[in-house]
């Protein structure tokens, strides 16, 4: 079965609704076009005005600049419009969310599915995706009102699009797995596994992008959320994909030794802590095949390449966005993880996005083209 193009069980909308959201993304487009190139251009005139006493603290330059910042009013509208535009997206989502959970969550339902979805009740959701709201998204990833229950997975589906403002491939929100795929095409155009696993899936966005480039591969998704879980698996149904999806933790699964030909994950990375990366790469190496291959897909920037303005951007994730790791990510030493954990042929890149991977095609780069024209990808192999 073809997978579709559309998402049938995408939030409804009335027009009233689709313009609000409509406006929230214009809100967005503002601020990035308009408001931020004024706090740009304000950081660097505060970093020369206050150099002396900011070059002492070189390596801490975009704190204090920051903190000179945060006293005056362009900075502060800018994180108050930030922060606005992300309630008022949630906010908009949740009206015609609830008014048809109840029709959602019937329509999750599926009867006779090809693939399948698992949730574990005794599951302990990982402490640092309960303690706040990830995204501001309101219950957060791990909210769940019933069994069955898609709520969370809607919402944050519907978010995705609003969040890049379409750009992530419209409201399929799906580039990620495609340049995954992407990536993969470019290492090796041969590619054909049996099985591969994806971890952190959150509402299948990526899950159906990659299933269409491999049919008759036997494939599993796996998130800590059994509200997106829930929905994944319902949405991955209602396009004709055939994935089998869990809730499980990535850092400790219970799929059992080497049983893998590849293991990726698309923007789960940054949301833990580098402790818990460590133990998901080691997941990984016990979970792949001998010559198996590892992906993750990442945040399209390094620390070491943001200029100043770019690194306060980043601190905003942790201080005002509820993502804590944001920042710790962005210098995490992934060669090193990764060797630790045994694996070789190592490749950290940037890819460029696509929304059709191709087998040999694909273009890697050292520097990132930017915000949905790269992803940062970090690959590599276990050892045969
Ligand atoms: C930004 S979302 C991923 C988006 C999705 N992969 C895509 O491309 O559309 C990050 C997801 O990682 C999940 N996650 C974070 N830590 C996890 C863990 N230890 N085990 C399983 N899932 C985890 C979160 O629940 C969340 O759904």
């Amino acid at each position: 079965m073809a997978i579709a193009t559309h998402n049938p069980i995408m939030i409804e909308r009335s027009q009233r609704e689709a313009s609000e959201q409509a406006y929230v993304v214009d809100l967005k487009k503002f601020i990035a076009s308009d408001i931020d190139p004024i706090c740009r251009e304000l950081a660097d005139t505060v970093r020369e005005v206050n150099l002396p006493e900011i070059n002492e603290q070189s390596r801490d330059e975009h704190i204090v600049v920051r903190k000179k910042l945060e006293k005056t009013k362009p900075y502060r509208d800018w994180v108050h419009l930030m922060r606005t535009a992300q309630d008022m997206m949630w906010d908009s989502i949740a009206t015609p969310l609830d008014r048809q959970l109840e029709a959602l969550n019937t329509k999750a339902d599926i009867k006779n599915p090809r693939g399948s979805v698992t949730v574990d009740p005794g599951f302990t959701v990982p402490r640092y995706l309960t303690k706040s709201d990830v995204h501001r998204m309101p219950g957060g990833y791990a909210a769940i009102n019933a069994d069955g229950d898609v709520r969370q997975g809607a919402m944050y589906d519907l978010g995705g699009f609003i969040y890049h403002m379409g750009g992530n491939n419209g409201t399929l929100n799906d580039a990620r797995g495609h340049t995954l795929m992407s990536h993969i095409y470019a290492r090796d155009p041969d590619f054909n596994p049996q099985r591969i696993l994806e971890m952190g899936c959150s509402a299948g966005n990526s899950s159906v992008a990659i299933s269409g480039y491999l049919a008759g591969t036997e494939m599993h998704s796996i998130d800590a959320s059994a509200g997106l879980v829930n929905y994944a698996h319902a949405r991955a149904e209602s396009m004709g994909a055939t994935i089998h999806f869990s809730q499980q933790d990535a850092a400790a699964t219970n799929f059992e030794d080497s049983s893998f030909d590849m293991v990726c994950s698309c923007v789960m990375l940054h949301e833990t802590s580098k402790h818990t990366i460590a133990d998901i790469f080691n997941e990984c190496y016990r979970l792949l095949k001998p010559g198996g291959l590892m992906v993750h897909l990442e945040v399209p920037y390094r620390y070491e390449d943001l200029d100043l303005w770019g690194r306060i951007r980043a601190d905003y994730e942790g201080q005002h966005n509820n993502e804590p790791f944001w920042r710790g990510f962005l210098e995490v030493d992934l060669e090193t993880i990764a060797q630790q954990a045994g694996f070789i042929d190592r490749i950290e890149t940037y890819q460029d996005v696509t929304r059709k991977a191709e087998r040999g095609g694909g273009k890697m780069r050292e520097k990132s083209l930017g915000v949905h024209r790269s992803w940062y990808i970090y690959s590599a192999i276990k050892p045969k």
